[in-house]
């Protein structure tokens, strides 16, 4: 499979527009207003969620959604959900225990703008949001269960909150690829992951092949995604990328760049990303909006 760039169905960008409209809206409707008490943690609620984020995961969704022929009503809680975790786990990322950052999308990060005890309130408060909006998706009580341990095996200790763990107890070591592979698939993969397969659980009509390659499409994708976050922390530009530059090296973060280089990094996450397209071969033409998706996740930069 040739790894430059697939060329984009102009309709799939427009598409992809209406989409990321779409969960703006979403989100906005379902985050309490500012102007509700405790006025101080839903202001950073809404400023750690609604602040620009490229929204990887709910697009994810949304193709996924696209690939097995149902409509976009059939995932916009979990888009929701996803996002909201994401949001979450950014803002405990930024925090001076964890990653200790001043800077995110452009903008201070919500501790920087809120203080650190808000910023964890926040954190708090969207994490539990987001299993309470999923908890009313419509479809089956299967579907929503099926949804439900999905988001929550991706969330948890042996998810992105335990890849969280293992990324602080790496700092300043030297970790083996199947290590750092094993970390970056939990922090960073499994909510990927899980963007695609809650949208597999809403079909009732998916059999175990589908699964299967959805599976190992999403596996493939999420690891190709946080390669791409190291690289751009080293050649991104950070007025593009929004974050501090070479904030990784400056906490000796074990990264794809920092064990491999950055060359044989990109060409790991070539190489993951062809992986991800080859998943996705039983599904046909059908698969389309995720070759798309997959282009967009792994070649960005920012
Ligand atoms: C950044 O995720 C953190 C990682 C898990 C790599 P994104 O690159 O999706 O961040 P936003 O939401 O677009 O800001
Ligand atoms: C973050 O990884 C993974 C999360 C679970 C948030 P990074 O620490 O590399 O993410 P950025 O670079 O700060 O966005
Ligand atoms: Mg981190
Ligand atoms: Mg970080
Ligand atoms: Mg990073």
């Amino acid at each position: 499979m040739n790894v430059s760039a697939l060329a984009c169905e102009p309709g799939f960008d427009s598409r992809l527009d209406d989409y990321r409209a779409r969960i703006e809206r979403l989100l906005d409707a379902r985050l309490p207003p500012a102007h509700t008490e405790p006025r101080s943690l839903h202001e950073a609620m809404r400023y750690a969620t609604l602040g620009g984020g490229k929204r990887m995961r709910p697009l994810l969704c949304y193709a996924t959604a696209e690939t097995l022929s149902l409509a976009p009503e059939a995932v916009d809680e979990a888009a929701c959900a996803v996002e909201m975790i994401h949001a979450f786990s950014l803002i405990h990322d930024d925090l001076p225990a964890m990653d200790d950052d001043a800077l995110r999308r452009g903008r201070p990060t919500v501790h920087k703008a809120f203080g650190v005890a808000t910023a964890i309130l926040a954190g708090d408060a969207l994490q539990t949001l987001a299993f309470q909006v999923l908890a009313q998706a419509g479809g089956s009580a299967a579907a929503r269960a099926a949804m439900l341990r999905e988001l929550t095996e991706a969330a948890g200790s042996l998810g992105m909150t335990g890849g969280q763990a293992m990324d602080l107890e790496a700092e300043g070591k030297r970790l083996d690829l199947p290590h750092l592979e094993e970390l970056h698939r939990r922090k960073t993969g499994c909510l990927i992951r899980a963007s695609v397969m809650m949208a597999c659980a809403a079909d009732a009509r998916a059999n175990d092949d589908t699964r299967e390659a959805l599976d190992a499409f999403a596996t493939q994708i999420g690891l190709a995604f946080q390669i791409r976050d190291d690289l751009l922390d080293v050649t991104g530009d950070e007025s593009v990328v929004g974050k501090t530059h070479g904030a990784d090296a400056a906490h000796q973060k074990s990264t794809f760049p920092a064990l491999l280089g950055v060359r044989a990094a990109e060409q790991r996450c070539d190489d993951t990303y062809a992986e991800a397209l080859r998943a996705l071969e039983p599904l046909r033409d059908a698969a389309q909006p995720l070759r798309w998706m997959a282009d967009h996740l792994v070649h960005r930069d920012r």
